[in-house]
């Protein structure tokens, strides 16, 4: 088929990619021109495993185009798919206005019937609005069905979420046009549900938000672990067990963080708070991960009195592994609030440091070796549970650092391992070891 997917983002190129992979002809759309030379020459503009040879080997059989001419994009296709940022505004609400420019450019350049399909994530009710744009913008002769098809690709695993998802979700009031998308899918071989627009569209909120409440249902278990005795690593296994409950999600830690989760909740209790249906547990949860941000800042200034002056190495800057994005990461928060208590930080990470130095500038250091960062350092703080950092030699906190203080923001060692040396070990729902 001729698809075009509009904003070549986490999601957008991922899709593009995978479908130009699966022999589809695609066509990739963004406005930005810069983004767009870097991937006409095989480039990704953000690191996801496994992307960039796939890009590179669509883009030499001829299978995948970038553009960022709209009538070249937009005039022949059979499917558009607008996977354009939904970035939160000041009061939480997501922003639509990038929604709304992709559909009225859809519409003033189409020359075929298409089917418009949204990955992006929006409010219920705005596919609705998309809709209304295309019967008053798109010529009168053609015919343009609109399906909601929320994406739910993990950064850091999106190629192989894209190839094995739990679900397809296609909401569409034209069974026509739901049976097309259907078609697109099938050979995937992922479950389809079929469903009205406005049920897609929750859809996706509801998983978000449900798996944010996830996590930080169990922040507050292991919260409550550390004042009653118990070990949240005991706990969360033992609850995991259940089916009904289920394992994942149940990694006690320092919040959830990244481009998602943060916006997506803030977005459904506006939603809520719009149809005068507060969401008064979510916004609870919103509230937890806030407070799970802080926590080993608050920790370190109880056990040090005061941080100023102190030195501090911050490991992983990425909202999670695999990534090196740090929109709302937890390690923004634990920085800002460490520059503020007078603390100097250096910061560890493989790959996120171009992204940080954008946000910190020259107020903190950087370096992509380990020991580096904990070299005399008064305190290590684990933000972001990488591989290099899991599996490092437990002497190394002693060996580098002034004093071997660690807190460990996503549990990442075995507490008996770490009883074995000479180290102040602080981490989420579990015993303090000194
Ligand atoms: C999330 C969802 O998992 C995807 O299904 C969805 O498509 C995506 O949002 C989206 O809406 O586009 P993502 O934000 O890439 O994906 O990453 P996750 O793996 O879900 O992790 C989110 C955050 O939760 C991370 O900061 C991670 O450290 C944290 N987390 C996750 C925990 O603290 N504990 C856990 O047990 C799991």
């Amino acid at each position: 088929m001729r698809i075009t997917v509009a904003g070549a983002g986490n999601v957008g190129l991922v899709t593009a990619v995978c479908l130009a992979d699966a022999g589809h002809q695609v066509t990739c759309v963004d406005t930005q021109k810069e983004k767009i030379e870097m991937l006409e020459k095989g480039h990704s503009p953000f690191f996801e495993p496994g992307l960039e040879p796939l890009l590179e080997k669509t883009l030499s059989n001829g299978k995948l185009r970038f553009t960022t001419n709209p009538k070249l994009a937009y005039s022949d296709a059979e499917i558009i798919f607008i996977a354009v940022g939904t970035p939160a505004k000041k009061d939480g609400s997501a922003d639509l206005s990038y929604i709304y420019a992709v559909s009225y450019s859809i519409a003033n350049n189409i020359e075929n019937n298409v089917i418009v399909c949204t990955k992006s994530t929006v409010p219920v009710g705005t596919n609705d609005e998309i809709k209304q744009i295309f019967q008053y913008g798109k010529p009168r002769h053609l015919k343009v069905d609109v399906v909601a098809n929320p994406e739910f690709l993990r950064e850091g695993s999106a190629i192989m979420d894209f190839y094995l998802g739990d679900r397809i979700i296609v909401g569409a009031d034209n069974p026509e046009a739901a049976a097309i998308m259907e078609q697109l899918y099938l050979p995937l071989k992922i479950p389809i549900i079929v469903t009205d627009i406005r049920s897609a569209e929750m859809i996706k909120y509801a998983s978000n938000a449900f798996l944010a409440t996830k996590i930080s249902f169990i922040n507050e278990i292991a919260n409550l672990c550390e004042k009653v005795g118990a070990n949240i690593d005991e706990v969360a296994y033992g609850v995991g067990k259940d089916k009904r409950i289920g394992e994942s999600f149940l990694q006690a830690g320092i919040g959830y963080g990244g481009s998602c989760f943060p916006k997506d909740t803030k977005a459904l209790v506006q939603l809520a708070g719009n149809v005068k249906h507060p969401f008064e547990l979510l916004e609870s949860v919103i509230k937890v991960n806030q407070h799970q941000h802080s926590l080993l800042v608050v920790k370190a200034k109880e056990m040090m009195d005061s941080l100023k002056g102190k030195k501090a190495a911050i490991l992983g800057l990425a909202f999670k592994p695999e990534t090196d994005d740090i929109r709302e990461a937890a390690s923004i928060t634990i920085i800002r609030e460490l520059l503020e208590e007078g603390a100097t930080v250096t910061a560890y990470d493989p790959i996120a440091i171009p992204n940080a130095h954008k946000l910190f500038g020259n107020s903190i250091e950087y370096t992509t070796n380990i020991r580096q960062a904990l070299k005399d350092a008064d305190f290590a703080i684990i933000a972001t549970e990488w591989e290099q950092i899991k599996h490092l030699p437990l002497d190394t906190f002693a060996v580098c650092m002034k004093e071997p203080i660690v807190l460990d923001g996503r549990n990442c060692y075995c507490i008996k391992d770490i009883q074995r040396y000479p180290i102040t070990y602080v981490s989420i729902g579990r015993p303090v070891i000194s």
